[in-house]
């Protein structure tokens, strides 16, 4: 799996806490207002829901080394079965309650649980992918979502998915030129007030 001069493989778990640091990174602007005044709580917070996410089954991470193996330039997610929903949603609450106290962590949930997803076992859904800005704009998401494709194909999967805001207009460019079309829209009053997505794009590949 090559991303031009970048190599894509599998993460494992010693992954975690760098895949941690680029999605809280790449979703600033979406954790601030979730997070509040406990943005410092962020990353540990993260780190535990990758580790969830592959402990409870159903969703593999790709990576993207950087210049030497021990850096992380992207990474991606994709679920190819259910997880273990007690395992992943028992986990992620303990420690929202944590980190957060009780109200910040049920306002968390509730924010978090957009868009909404129901995993179809002919498709693969794709999540959390991310590149480090200073890795951007030369071909490191299309060499993941490439290989995204092809652990779909792998899988025996028909379509991929995924969710886009509406407002993240790179992202967008990015899955219209590697053929994913827009199904459906899912308005939330919420998220749009909160953190300004007004809508969320569910996009889907045949594969
Ligand atoms: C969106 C994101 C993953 C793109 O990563 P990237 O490695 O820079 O993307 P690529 O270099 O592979 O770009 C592939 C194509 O996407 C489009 N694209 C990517 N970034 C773009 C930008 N800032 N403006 C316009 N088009 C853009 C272009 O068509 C580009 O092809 P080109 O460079 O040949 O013109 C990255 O900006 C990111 O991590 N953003 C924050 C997290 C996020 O929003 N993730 C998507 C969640 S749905």
């Amino acid at each position: 799996m090559e991303a031009e001069q970048f190599t894509v493989r599998f993460a494992d778990a010693k992954d975690d806490p760098a895949i941690a640091g680029l999605v809280v990174e790449g979703f600033l602007d979406k954790f601030r207002p979730i997070f509040g005044g406990r943005m410092d709580r962020s990353l540990r917070i993260m780190e535990k829901w990758v580790t969830l996410e592959h402990a409870s089954g159903g969703v593999t991470s790709l990576v993207t080394e950087g210049y030497s193996t021990s850096e992380l330039a992207g990474s991606v997610g994709v679920r190819t079965a259910p997880s273990r929903e007690d395992i992943l949603a028992r986990g992620l609450w303990r420690s929202l309650t944590r980190n957060l106290g009780l109200p910040r962590a049920m306002w968390a949930t509730t924010l978090l649980s957009y868009p909404r997803y129901s995993h179809t076992s002919s498709e693969a859904y794709v999540e959390r992918l991310v590149v480090s800005p200073s890795f951007r704009r030369q071909g490191i998401a299309r060499g993941l979502l490439s290989a995204a494709e092809d652990l779909a194909r792998d899988s025996g999967k028909e379509t991929v998915g995924l969710h886009v805001s509406s407002n993240n207009l790179s992202a967008l460019r990015l899955y219209e030129a590697e053929g994913y079309r827009e199904v459906s829209r899912q308005k939330s009053f919420l998220t749009s007030y909160f953190l300004d997505i007004r809508e969320w794009l569910y996009l889907q590949k045949t594969l």
